[in-house]
């Protein structure tokens, strides 16, 4: 027995060595100052994406001060990142002003395969705010970096489709692996709402109606993401009864392999569009209403044919992160995050992300009470439950969002993040961090 037990010590102190995921270098760059008051408007979790990389340039979309309070300018940043590092460039639109102080009106940026830049922004159940640029300036890269490359004002339709456009709410890009963009959003409210999906052509520059995939009834989906990989574009979500975010309940998946146009339940088995949440298989886990859930925390799925899910929830007593799995073959599975001094996260605070690549899995975890961003690792080969921690970033006050496209072509792991402390002295950032696997 004694020998036993040593044995199950020395498996397991083997099997920590085999979570080989670690941090080489950290680097970090104040991209602006964040805009006054105490709404946030850069770093919420839904922003899908306001960081992102299209070959060898960088892309950031914030809000910067316009001029007084509450008055604030769309802002896109660029770098080149590769074969080596440039200077971030900026500008302002300063044709549109935001001013509605809401945090539901962040911004999203989606690069079509043509090198189009498309924006999105500035929506509490509205209508549609889009703008895109007129050329392919992500893949013909102008010398000049300034607004004269997007078109007159902004839409409030996509060129080539058709709507519902209002009201609308988290306009989230995802590109697809032939270039062309889906572009996915809330028409209704919070407790009462339909997902939409529409596509962006990359070869004739038009939009079409994909349609609704997501239909409430008397409630909403609030999705976890919006993932394409490997010609498979997966979501996840929970349901809200009203907009009493303690009526959040339940975890759904659902999968697609023509883009969106139709739609199956985890089993494999197609179902009926809109999907809604009784739509048979489409409920993966029961959660109780009041369980604390958080909606809109973070998904992504890896090169290996895996989803990864996060969401919280307090249904063992205790507020804790969860690790939804889903293998390639096909199997659920939802396991407490074991992350080393991680607080229990307070209700309603800051949501975090999850970032694959290969056979490793970071959690990039807000620690509210810390006022951190803590990074934890874990592998396949510790059946993600071998989680350690990688890096900590101080005085933070927001929802990090990932650059998804460029750990894809990199092992860079690179964030968006926003600071606490004073109106003045508080930036927005990105963190870039190298990763060994
Ligand atoms: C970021 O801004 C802070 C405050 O102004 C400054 O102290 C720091 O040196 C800046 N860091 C970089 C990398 O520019």
């Amino acid at each position: 027995m004694a020998s036993f037990s040593r044995l199950v010590v020395v498996l397991a102190a083997l099997l920590s060595f085999a979570n080989a995921i670690s941090i080489a270098s950290t680097k970090y760059y104040n991209i602006s100052n964040d805009v006054e008051g105490s709404v946030h408007l850069n770093g919420l979790a839904f922003q899908q994406n306001a960081l992102t990389t299209f070959g060898d340039y960088q892309y950031v979309a914030f809000y910067k001060t316009a001029s007084g309070y509450g008055k604030h300018y769309v802002n896109l940043g660029r770098r080149r990142i590769a074969p080596s590092l440039g200077d971030w460039q900026y500008f302002s639109f300063t044709d549109y002003e935001q001013t509605t102080l809401d945090e539901h009106n962040t911004i999203s940026l989606g690069i079509s395969g043509d090198g189009k830049i498309h924006l999105s922004f500035d929506h509490h159940d509205v209508p549609l705010n889009y703008r895109a640029s007129t050329s392919g300036v992500a893949k013909t890269i102008p010398s000049e970096w300034s607004m004269k490359s997007f078109g007159g004002t902004v839409q409030h339709s996509l060129p080539g489709s058709s709507g519902p456009w209002t009201p609308l709410t988290y306009p989230r890009f995802e590109r697809l692996a032939n270039g062309d963009l889906l572009m996915e959003f809330r028409i209704g409210q919070s407790g009462a709402g339909d997902s939409y999906i529409h596509r962006y052509s990359s070869t004739s520059g038009l939009w079409s109606n994909v349609g609704k995939y997501l239909q409430g009834q008397d409630n909403n989906a609030y999705i976890n993401g919006f993932t394409s990989q490997n010609n498979k574009l997966y979501v996840s979500w929970t349901v809200r009864e009203t907009p009493d975010a303690s009526t959040n309940h339940d975890f759904y998946f659902a999968l697609s392999e023509d883009d969106g146009r139709t739609w199956k339940a985890t089993s494999g088995s197609t179902v009926a569009k809109p999907i809604t949440p009784s739509t048979a298989g489409i409920k993966v886990y029961t959660i109780p209403q009041k369980s604390e859930i958080m909606n809109q925390e973070a998904q992504t799925a890896d090169e290996k044919g895996r989803f990864h899910g996060l969401m919280r929830d307090k249904t063992s007593g205790t507020a804790r992160f969860y690790h939804y799995l889903r293998t390639a073959s096909g199997t659920f599975s939802k396991t407490a995050i074991n992350a080393p001094g991680q607080s229990t996260p307070p209700y309603l605070q800051y949501r975090g992300k999850l970032a694959a690549k290969g056979d490793s899995l970071v959690a990039i975890l807000p620690d509210a009470p810390k006022n951190t961003v803590n990074l934890f690792g874990a592998t396949a080969g510790g059946n993600y439950q071998d989680w350690k921690l990688l890096a900590t970033i101080t005085n933070m006050a927001g929802e990090p969002q990932v650059d998804e496209e460029r750990l894809a072509q990199s092992n860079t792991l690179s964030i968006f993040v926003r600071q606490g402390g004073p109106f003045g002295e508080r930036k927005v950032q990105v963190w870039d961090f190298e990763l060994q696997l």
